[in-house]
């Protein structure tokens, strides 16, 4: 298990170094992470390199047994670089220039830049590819952090017609399969086409509504490919010259802008950074992090890091809530019940000076170490009796949710009714089955379905026949499948397919959808499995044919027809949820398909506040059990053992 810091020594005097690393070595720190933002001290002018002061630093870790995870420093271009190309500064849709003075301030296709970036990446990977304690390198610093992911310039319109090209072959094939007869947006040539940029129907915070959804989700692609393309570079450039350690980046919570799926893939392992700074927030907050957590770990199924750890309060102009000493404790433990290998805090000791003096870290302004050092410390300390529970045990769940981002952009550009929110769909009901006490990986069509109990597939409009095709086999071998409202009716051009609602999914579902109502803010009541609730956003007026109803609508013109239905397929079952509702609600709708399809019970009864996550390897079997309460509670848990489990307010422990 890595456990360690961010660490900034650029930012502190050189004699401070030696007491900042005896202290680290005594909060049992394995690790650190530098230089991420420090290209201008490794290059303070162009062709000078100085890498004395980490190479320093960095001996005098290596002398502690301390690792380094090595970063490029490529999310702050300096000053003489700017100066000297400054068409490298990204463009925003109304055509202005994203100028200098915090970071990121780079287009991820400008040729320049891509030159410049392999330059320093080189002499960083020649410097110190045979250094044993660099042990991970970390490219850049959040990709598409203060939304930086979709630049307007030249190059990009340039290299996005060429995208376009190298797909639809031909401009006439462009206009048919993007439906450009609309309007008279008909193309002439690749040359003509356009990045979906400021236009006269621009409405709500510069929100750009009248483009051609087919053309706006090419370019979302594009531009994630974009950033996918420059990562790519930047690996290249290591490996040719002899890094041969893991390779990773650090992602971001609740950002989309990003296909996580296919960028995951050019890592060793994925590590995200984790700010739960919510101070006796709501349980339903703090369970939407574990949603993230479960999401991370599904981009390439596997363990992850967390590469930046709440620490304190942050802020940047002005300062969030103190976090009690012992949540710091249950967010690291929440990380690492969910799948986190590795934690690094953010950060060591905030800064006297920049934009960040506000955010703390592990110490405080005037260096020393109070309460949040030593419940970290503390931590560290448990990690080491845990280390073989968390090395070898893996996440097992037997529901999982299916998710993608052709579906997080379509939904983004046409939302289908006033505060419809795919994400919000997905978290509410990750969030319900959190409460019930089942686990719930978060994954794509791309991975074997066959070990869950059951598939939850929300909203997915953009579908193809393949995907219920494998939905098909899955339930027809005895697997469960819950479908919601707007899904299987999109092709891969976002273009409705035409087809009979819920589209390629229909079958499955056993039901038409013949009318529906986008309930915008209104809300109507609904009876059955989900007791006398609320439906929102969405109804589908269902004709259910041979289904069985287990809710139906108690409201409007179509009181009485079914909400959600239950279709038998083969040895399995496929539920279809034609409305959106509340967490309780999913909650209770979860409650009862989970009880029919018998998933595993981990406790006898849940305990508001108290979340359980299950891990195993061969007979080895764990619980962490995770009170976020401010006050302490009992749980009568039923898996590995049975047994009662008292826990302090934001207590943890670890049954095995
Ligand atoms: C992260 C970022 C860090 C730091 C932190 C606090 O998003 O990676 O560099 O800025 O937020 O603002």
């Amino acid at each position: 298990m890595h456990f360690g810091v961010d660490y900034y020594p650029e930012h502190w005097p050189e004699d401070r170094w030696a007491e900042d690393i005896r202290l680290m070595k005594q909060a049992n720190f394995n690790i650190v992470r530098l230089a991420e933002f420090a290209w201008t001290k490794m290059e303070p002018v162009e062709n000078e390199y100085h890498f004395e002061w980490l190479d320093k630093i960095i001996s005098l870790f290596e002398e502690s047994n301390i690792k380094v995870v090595l970063c490029t420093p490529t999310a702050t271009p300096p000053k003489w670089l700017m100066d000297k190309y400054p068409d490298i500064y990204p463009i925003d849709e109304y055509g202005h220039v994203r100028g200098y003075g915090s970071r990121r301030h780079y287009c991820f296709n400008n040729e320049t830049y891509k030159e410049y970036t392999k330059k320093i990446v080189k002499a960083m990977a020649n410097h110190y590819k045979n250094n044993k304690t660099v042990v991970t390198w970390q490219l850049d610093n959040e990709f598409g952090c203060h939304n930086t992911v979709r630049c307007y310039c030249d190059d990009c319109e340039k290299a996005f017609q060429k995208y376009l090209e190298n797909k639809y072959e031909t401009i006439e094939n462009l206009n048919e399969k993007l439906g450009m007869a609309f309007w008279s947006q008909t193309y002439y040539s690749f040359e003509s086409v356009i990045i979906p940029r400021h236009t006269v129907c621009d409405y709500k915070e510069g929100k750009m509504l009248a483009h051609n959804p087919g053309l706006w989700l090419d370019y979302c692609r594009f531009a994630s490919q974009s950033v996918d393309d420059y990562a790519a570079l930047q690996i290249e450039v290591l490996r040719e010259n002899g890094v041969t350690v893991p390779i990773t980046h650090n992602f971001m919570a609740k950002f989309y802008d990003i296909d996580y799926n296919k960028h995951a893939k050019l890592y060793d392992f994925v590590s995200w950074d984790c700010y739960p700074n919510i101070v006796h927030g709501p349980f339903d907050d703090i369970m939407e992090v574990s949603f993230q957590h479960d999401m991370m770990r599904g981009y390439k199924n596997r363990k992850f890091w967390i590469m930046e750890m709440s620490s304190g309060p942050g802020g940047w102009n002005f300062m969030g809530r103190a976090p009690d000493p012992a949540q710091l404790r249950l967010w690291t433990y929440q990380a690492v019940a969910h799948g986190a290998d590795g934690i690094l805090y953010f950060r060591w000791r905030p800064c006297l000076f920049g934009t960040e003096q506000y955010w703390h870290g592990i110490l405080d302004h005037d260096g020393i170490g109070r309460d949040r050092y030593k419940i970290i410390k503390q931590v560290g300390a448990e990690f080491k009796t845990l280390e073989s529970i968390i090395d070898r045990t893996e996440n097992v769940s037997e529901v999982c949710m299916i998710r993608s981002f052709d579906n997080v952009w379509s939904h983004d550009y046409q939302w289908h009714s006033q505060g419809f929110d795919y994400n919000q769909i997905l978290s509410y009901m990750h969030i319900a089955l959190s409460k019930l006490n089942i686990n719930c990986d978060v994954t794509d069509f791309s991975h074997d379905l066959s070990k869950y109990k059951l598939v939850i597939i929300p909203a997915y409009n953009i579908s193809t026949a393949e995907n219920a095709e494998m939905l098909r086999k899955y339930v027809k071998n005895g697997g469960n499948a819950l479908i919601t409202f707007r899904s299987g009716n999109r092709d891969e051009y976002n273009k409705i397919n035409g087809l009979t609602i819920p589209g390629y999914f229909r079958e499955l579902a056993g039901i038409d959808v013949i009318n529906y109502d986008a309930l915008g803010k209104d809300m109507i009541k609904i009876k059955g499995v989900t007791g006398d609730s609320l439906a929102a956003v969405w109804a589908d007026i269902i004709d259910q044919k041979d289904c069985e109803v287990l809710a139906a609508y108690d409201d409007c013109f179509y009181k009485n027809s079914p909400c959600i239905t239950k279709n038998s397929v083969g040895k399995g079952t496929v539920y279809y949820m034609g409305c959106h509702t509340d967490v309780d609600t999913y909650q209770k709708v979860l409650k009862v398909i989970t009880e029919n399809i018998q998933t595993t019970k981990l406790v006898d009864k849940a305990v508001e506040g108290v979340e359980t996550v299950y891990r195993e390897y061969g007979d080895k079997k764990a619980l962490f059990v995770l009170n976020y309460n401010d006050y302490n509670v009992s749980i009568n848990i039923l898996v590995p053992v049975k047994k009662t489990v008292h826990l302090e307010a934001f207590g943890v422990t670890v049954i095995y």
